[in-house]
This record gives C-alpha cells, structure tokens and sequence, in this order.
C-alpha cells in the first residue's frame, strides 16, 4: 500500500495565530504543512511571507513544503530556503523552458528539496524530462491564487499519467495535488495514485479538523 500524506494549507490558517494552526496540524498527524507563497504577478494575490516561515518553521517536525507561486522562483526560493524551507515547489508556467534544470540544480545545491508545478490548463507530459531530477510534482486541481476553489476532475487524468511515467521509470518523486481537496475529492486523487493531498479551507477553522484528517486519508 502507498503511503498517502498529508499537507494542510495555511493560506487557511488563522494568520494571527499560525503557531497554534501549524502545532494543531502536527499534532493531528500532518506529516508536511503547505505554505503558499504569491507575488501578486504570476498570480493575482499575496500570502504567506518569509518571516512567518522564518518565525515557524522549527517550531515543528513536519516538512516545510513551500509553494511559491511567482515568476522570479530563483530569487524567492532563496529567500525562503534562508527562512527553513524544507521543499520549494515552482511554477512550470512561471519560467523559461531553458531555466527549469538550473533553478532546480540550485534548489539542491542548498540542500533542499525541489518540486514542479502544473496550473489546471498545462499539459501534465511537459513534466515528464524532469521527474528523474525532481523529488515532487505538484497538480494544481484548482487556479492557483485562492481557497476554497472548487476541484477540477481533470488533475485526475494528470495524477494517473504521473504515476504511471513515475513507476514505469522507478524514480523517486511524489505527486502532490493541491486545490478543492476533500474527503471525496481526495478519495479520488488517492485511486488515481496521488502521494501527498494538500487540503486548505477544508480543515482549518473546523472544530473537527481531526476527523477531517482521517477522512482524507
Ligand atoms: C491555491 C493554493 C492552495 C490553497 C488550497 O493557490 O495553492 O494551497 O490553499 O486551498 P483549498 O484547499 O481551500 O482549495
Ligand atoms: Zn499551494
């Protein structure tokens, strides 16, 4: 059996109190917290900052999984490695095709993980040259920019063909799908042979966060 993992979002959190959010998400169970980051460009919204991570981000076990969503990835993933990022994800759509193996050969020289992203509209194969380098892959089953969006079924295809290059060739690289995740949803993400569910305003601010967790799984 996979082992299916799972990554609150705090774009979800109480901002005010992300520590409790994140020790609460930790002591449910989560084995990574999901912390997005927007430059307002690439996509039309801000989030989460590089001192909240930096303020928070050993307070904790779980993998800090940062999701950077903006066109300059580099420069943002340096600033975020320095403030404890444990895995940055970037944005296919975000760089030239040309820089794509550098950006991750820099992520690594920092001995951090490095993940790539496809938004709702990207064909899912463009990932495929660079899952033997990657240690994540990320399907956005929303628009990247906001919460509590709906699912869209066609991550679904997405995760299966993933699987599928993934097993076919043994490499070692997750699928992550992120937006519209519930228990349903994320049911379904898990047969089409998702490793990690990113979920958001599904578990933060319920009183029954925990039971949402285990649903999920
Ligand atoms: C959206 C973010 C997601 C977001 C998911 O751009 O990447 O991580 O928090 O939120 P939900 O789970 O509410 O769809
Ligand atoms: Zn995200």
């Amino acid at each position: 059996m996979r082992k299916i993992y799972l990554a609150p979002s705090l774009l979800a959190a109480d901002r005010c109190h992300l520590n409790i959010d994140i020790l609460k998400a930790e002591s449910f169970g989560a084995e990574y917290i999901h912390w997005d980051i927007m430059d307002n460009k690439f996509v039309p919204n801000t989030a989460l900052n590089e001192l909240e991570l930096k303020a928070n981000h050993n307070i904790h076990k779980m993998v800090n999984d940062v999701h950077i969503m903006v066109f300059n990835p580099k420069e943002v993933a340096k600033k975020f490695i320095e403030a404890g990022a444990d895995l940055i994800t970037f944005h296919y759509e975000a760089v030239k095709e040309e820089e794509i193996r550098d950006i991750i050969g820099f992520i690594h020289s920092k001995g951090v993980k490095a993940g790539l992203s496809v938004k709702p509209n990207t064909d899912v194969k463009v990932l495929f040259p660079y899952l033997k380098d990657l240690d994540l892959v990320l399907v956005m089953s929303v628009e990247p920019g906001f919460g509590g969006q709906k699912f869209i079924p066609n991550a679904l295809d997405k995760i299966a063909s993933l699987r599928e290059e993934i097993d076919k060739h043994g490499y070692n690289c997750l699928i992550e799908v992120d937006g519209g995740i519930n228990a349903e949803t994320g049911r379904m993400c898990i047969d089409a042979g998702v490793d990690i569910l990113v979920a958001g305003s599904y578990l933060f601010g319920h009183d029954d966060m925990k039971e949402r967790m285990d649903a999920l799984r």
